[in-house]
């Protein structure tokens, strides 16, 4: 490793946060584990973290490219990948092209109907909470973001949906739904940060009509499936196959 690790200073579900040697940095170590509602159901996935890196990492690239700010900063190794450290904004933004999980649980919207333009939902992000969905009015309550705040993480999620769908859509892949989360720098600026991997994304295969066998995302997981890994490698060979190797961290 180039960067020196320092303490563990977060662990998630699914990544532990290490301090670097440089402040304004940590390093993210991807791990193995698969967690579900609200980490009820849990596995251990050989080869999710590499997987979940690389498919990021690509993606965050993607975005850069255009002209989309995001904490990457470079990989480390095949599952570790130092990023901006930034202050993360306590909320879960949804972005939905179709309807599907559980915004057909929680309204008679059928399951595959468009949606255009995308439905931005917004959840507050808290697991003893059960990460539960925020009005308007909630979100201003509990003084999360400012009304410019706001606006500002819309249209930056917006954005983000509007680079990721033909993308995928390039790869015979439809973006159904994602989540992003969003953090401020040391500078103030709004990134993208987290990941953008088959754990945050439902994708559905283009190629295929059956409803079960199309799905290439955590759902397999979710629902039983199998295939897990096998489905989060498909995404990661075609999103590598469009475009450049990820930069390596200096
Ligand atoms: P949902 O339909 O279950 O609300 O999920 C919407 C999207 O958000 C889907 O792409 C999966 C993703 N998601 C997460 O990344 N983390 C979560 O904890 C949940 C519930 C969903
Ligand atoms: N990410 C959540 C968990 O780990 C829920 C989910 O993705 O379904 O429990």
């Amino acid at each position: 490793m180039t960067s020196t690790r320092g303490p563990l200073l977060y662990e998630g579900k699914a990544k532990r946060i290490y301090a670097s040697n440089k402040e304004v940095e940590v390093l993210v170590e991807f791990k193995n584990d698969a967690t579900a509602f609200n980490a009820q159901k849990r596995a251990q996935l050989e080869d999710k973290g590499r997987l979940n890196c690389q498919i990021s990492a690509c993606l965050f690239e993607l975005l850069e490219r255009e002209g989309i700010p995001t904490h990457y900063c470079g990989l480390e190794s095949d599952h570790w990948m130092v990023v901006q450290r930034v202050e993360v904004i306590p909320i879960e933004v949804v972005l939905r092209n179709v309807a599907t999980g559980s915004l057909c649980r929680q309204t008679p919207i059928s399951q595959g109907t468009p949606l255009d333009p995308a439905l931005l939902d917004l959840y507050y992000k808290d697991d003893d909470l059960g990460d539960p969905l925020l009005t308007e009015s909630r979100l201003f309550l509990l003084d999360l973001v400012s009304p410019e705040s706001r606006q500002e993480i819309e249209t930056l999620a917006r954005r983000v949906n509007a680079v990721l769908t033909p993308f995928f859509s390039g790869l015979n892949l439809q973006l159904v739904d994602f989540k992003l989360e969003l953090g401020r720098n040391a500078a103030g600026e709004l990134l993208v940060a987290d990941e953008i991997s088959p754990d945050t994304c439902r994708l559905w295969d283009m190629n295929s009509r059956d409803e079960k066998e199309r799905i290439l995302d955590k759902d397999r997981f979710r629902q039983d499936l199998g295939g897990v890994i096998e489905a989060y490698g498909e995404v990661c060979k075609r999103v590598q196959g469009a475009t450049p190797k990820p930069r390596n961290y200096r």
